[in-house]
């Protein structure tokens, strides 16, 4: 039931704290400060040989590789490749021994993410599937894996699912990571940056009144840009595919360096951006492609720590966001861009829970 929220997808997003909670219950274990998981069905001995990981998925569960992309490198320094599973099915690459492949799905039943593991496992490599629908198609042909616990997720953009499984990415970095390189004491930092987690997103959604205003001011929209860099990269992606998705606005995402390369020739006075710019690694640089854009001319809404009066002086708005370290970043960030595609499609009157030409699951090539 909606619980008094209007739409599914609203109750789904004012969740997250508590499904972020449940995809880490019972997964951190403090004594040897790493995460556990029941059925990855593989020895620590397997785990530990593993080379290289493919992450391959769909549409949100794509951009949920790609943060977990950064993630594996950054604290398990295990090479990541990720991909569509729409071409990875129909593809013949290379797959060297000790590769381990995970398919990210919110359903269990999307038909190519489905193929591509079950391609893979054919070949003989090992799969496990990243899955919040128990029992479904994916959850069954995969060797093994790990389920999000976020609950039914209903309204048809993704968006508990999404955060769970950037969360499952997270835990899934520490226990490679522990089996390698990664320090008790490192591996504690990291607990407790992921038990911190809930109460940021928490404070993230405080941020809807802040994303009202700004969703009025921009409703009217034809482009919308979404740029960020490094982890915020995946979010620029995401907040760009939940705008396009319920309210039919053309929008964007990019890393927020590629600019210039190109996209910022759409930029006018028309064409908002919306750059993702936390404190934190490439913030400079981000930086200056907001001054870039501004000086173009384009209006540009910031999503950035609070009390920063460099970034208020140049954005036209600011959306502030709860400073977390970077790991975490995309699990927090993208909750403000939720929200913001949510306040946009039902002020322009569009049905976010069921938008046109889309379905919750996608059993068909
Ligand atoms: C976006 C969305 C879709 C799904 C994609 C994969 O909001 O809902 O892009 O993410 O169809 O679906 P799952 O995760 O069920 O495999």
């Amino acid at each position: 039931s909606l619980e008094g929220f209007d739409h599914y997808m609203l109750k789904e997003i004012y969740e997250q704290p508590e499904s972020i909670r449940n995809a880490m219950r019972g997964r951190l274990d403090d004594e040897n400060a790493t995460a556990v998981f029941g059925g990855l069905n593989l020895t620590p001995q397997q785990l530990r040989s593993v080379e290289r990981i493919i992450l391959t998925g769909c549409g949100t569960s794509w951009h949920s590789a790609l943060v977990g992309e950064y993630m594996i490198e950054d604290l398990a320094r295990i090479p990541v490749s990720v991909e569509y599973a729409s071409e990875l099915r129909y593809r013949n690459p290379p797959i060297d021994n000790n590769t381990l492949i995970f398919g990210i799905t919110q359903s269990g039943e999307t038909a190519d993410t489905l193929a591509a593991l079950k391609e893979t496992k054919r070949k003989g490599h090992r799969t496990l599937a990243i899955c919040n629908v128990v029992g479904s198609s994916i959850a069954q042909a995969a060797d093994g894996g790990v389920y999000l616990h976020a609950g039914p997720e209903i309204g048809v953009a993704s968006t508990k699912a999404y955060t769970s499984q950037c969360c499952v990415l997270a835990m899934l970095s520490l226990y490679f990571g522990r089996l390698r390189h990664v320090s008790f004491e490192s591996g504690q930092r990291i607990i407790n940056e992921l038990r911190q987690l809930p109460a940021a997103v928490q404070q993230a959604l405080a941020c809807d009144e802040q994303v009202r205003d700004v969703a009025k001011k921009y409703q009217d929209a034809s482009t919308v840009l979404y740029l960020g860099r490094q982890y915020n990269f995946p979010t620029a992606l995401e907040g760009a595919l939940k705008l396009k998705e319920i309210s039919y606005i053309h929008a964007e995402g990019y890393p927020a360096a590629e600019m210039k390369h190109g996209p910022i020739a759409l930029v006018d006075e028309h064409t908002p951006s919306v750059f993702i710019i936390p404190r934190g690694t490439t913030y400079d640089k981000v930086m200056a492609n907001m001054e870039e854009v501004k000086a173009r001319g384009g209006p540009v809404i910031a999503l950035a720590s609070r009390d920063n009066p460099e970034v208020e002086s140049i954005a036209d708005d600011v959306i502030h966001v709860p400073e977390v370290p970077g790991f975490t970043q995309p699990i927090v960030n993208v909750v403000p861009l939720q929200l913001l595609s949510y306040h946009i499609a039902l002020l322009r009157g569009c049905d976010v829970d069921k938008p046109r030409n889309l379905a919750k699951s996608v059993t068909v090539e």
